[in-house]
């Protein structure tokens, strides 16, 4: 006899909702196990800490354990308000407002980023607000990462960027601007003095012979007012001196008129390097020479300009100097970014260009100093890299 068997159990009707739901949770694990793995590769590659918080501002979670001034077992700060953990690392309350506002903020939908000191390094923080799944602001989550050497590169590569975007969107400006000015100059002073001329040259056809010594002596002189008007627009886009006799002579040239003409008292004291700088090193001196000329003038209402140029083995250096109003550099450096002016910007993108630097010191009412130093062919280097002029 056959024992007894148990009557076959009917297969589990179909059921398509279980089976979508069963997939969903598959995937949703499988994607929180790569985030995971992630999440645990960054924080062994980078010192760098993750925060939450609820809308009370009260710590929610920690990840990341590698800021060594901060607890290493967030624990018992959870629940506490999210400064109290920060507040181990001894952090300032300048710095508490500064993360306070930051993390407000973030619960009206905006993203703060700012620096901070911490623990000797500095510190890169960025706070934002954290939503559900139907987009309402639940809290805010913050991360601060350690600036360490390459990643401080990151950041001034980046800076050194938008500075580059912010110049040539104003070089291209710039250049327009010129343009015009010399159109200006073309139609409004040369076209004038040839239609003159034009005149004069028709009355010289029905002029009297007795009469025409002296019309020729118009035309002449209408001749000689075109020339000298031709020479300085010549002499404004490139002074002939830059080529033929020097940088010294061009900064002679250029000071001593420009001073002359708005009265001021110049002071020069010119040694050219010897032999004479690479054109480019020189057309470089000259034209940031211009530019602070050219903002002595606009904005310093000085009384006195020193100039000096020198050199050594290594390189040439420039001063401009004046005792005028003076001005808070760095609030002008922050407007030149907002795209405001180009002359401070270019001066030192100008000397970097060549290897060299331009800094600006200025105070209010302490007048001006635009020091350069460019860079020269060392001693001994092939004829082609000491000149080319
Ligand atoms: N020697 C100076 N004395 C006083 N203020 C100065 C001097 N040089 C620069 N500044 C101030 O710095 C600002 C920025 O200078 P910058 O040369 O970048 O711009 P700008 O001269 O205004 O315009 P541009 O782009 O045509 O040069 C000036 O507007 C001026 O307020
Ligand atoms: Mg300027």
């Amino acid at each position: 006899m056959c024992p007894p068997h148990d009557p076959p159990r009917p297969a589990a009707p179909p059921n398509p909702d279980r089976d979508e739901a069963n997939d969903r949770h598959a995937r949703a694990a499988r994607e929180l196990q790569i985030r995971t793995a992630q999440l645990e590769l960054i924080d062994r590659q980078l010192a760098l800490v993750c925060w939450t918080t609820d809308s009370e501002l009260r710590l929610t979670s920690v990840f990341g354990t590698g800021i060594p001034d901060l607890p290493s077992d967030p624990q018992p700060y959870l629940g506490q308000p999210v400064h109290a953990y920060f507040a181990t690392a001894g952090v300032p309350e300048a710095l508490r407002e500064q993360s306070e506002a930051a993390h407000r903020l973030a619960l009206t939908g905006a993203r703060s980023a700012y620096q901070r000191a911490l623990g000797g390094q500095l510190a890169a923080v960025q706070v934002e607000p954290l939503r559900d799944s139907a987009g309402q602001i639940t809290g805010c989550v913050g991360a601060m990462l350690p600036l360490t050497a390459p990643i401080r590169l990151l950041h001034e590569l980046q800076s050194s960027h938008d500075r580059l975007q912010t110049l040539t969107a104003q070089l291209l400006n710039a250049q327009e601007t010129e343009r015009r000015a010399i159109a200006r100059e073309l139609h409004d002073q040369i076209g004038q003095e040839l239609t003159i001329m034009t005149m004069q040259l028709q009355d010289l056809v029905s002029a009297e012979p007795a009469q025409l010594p002296a019309h020729v002596e118009e035309v002449i002189a209408t001749i000689d007012q075109v020339l000298a008007k031709v020479r300085t627009l010549a002499l404004d886009l490139r002074p002939s001196q830059l080529d033929d006799l020097g940088l010294d002579a061009a900064l002679r040239w250029y000071f001593e008129r420009h001073c002359s003409h708005a009265r001021l008292h110049l002071h020069l004291d010119l040694t050219p390097p010897h032999p004479r700088a690479p054109a480019a090193v020189e057309t470089t001196c000259f034209r940031i020479a211009q530019e602070a000329m050219t903002n002595i003038l606009r904005s310093a209402q000085a009384s006195q300009v020193w100039v000096t140029l020198a050199s050594d083995g290594a390189g040439l250096t420039l001063t401009v100097r004046d005792d005028g109003r003076g001005f808070d550099v760095a609030a002008a450096h922050a407007q030149a970014m907002q795209n405001t002016s180009l002359g401070l910007l270019g001066m030192e993108e100008r000397a970097a260009q060549i290897g060299g630097r331009c800094s600006i010191e200025s105070a209010p009412g302490q007048g001006a100093t635009v020091r350069v130093w460019l860079p020269l062919p060392p001693a001994g280097a092939p004829p082609e890299a000491m000149s080319d002029h």
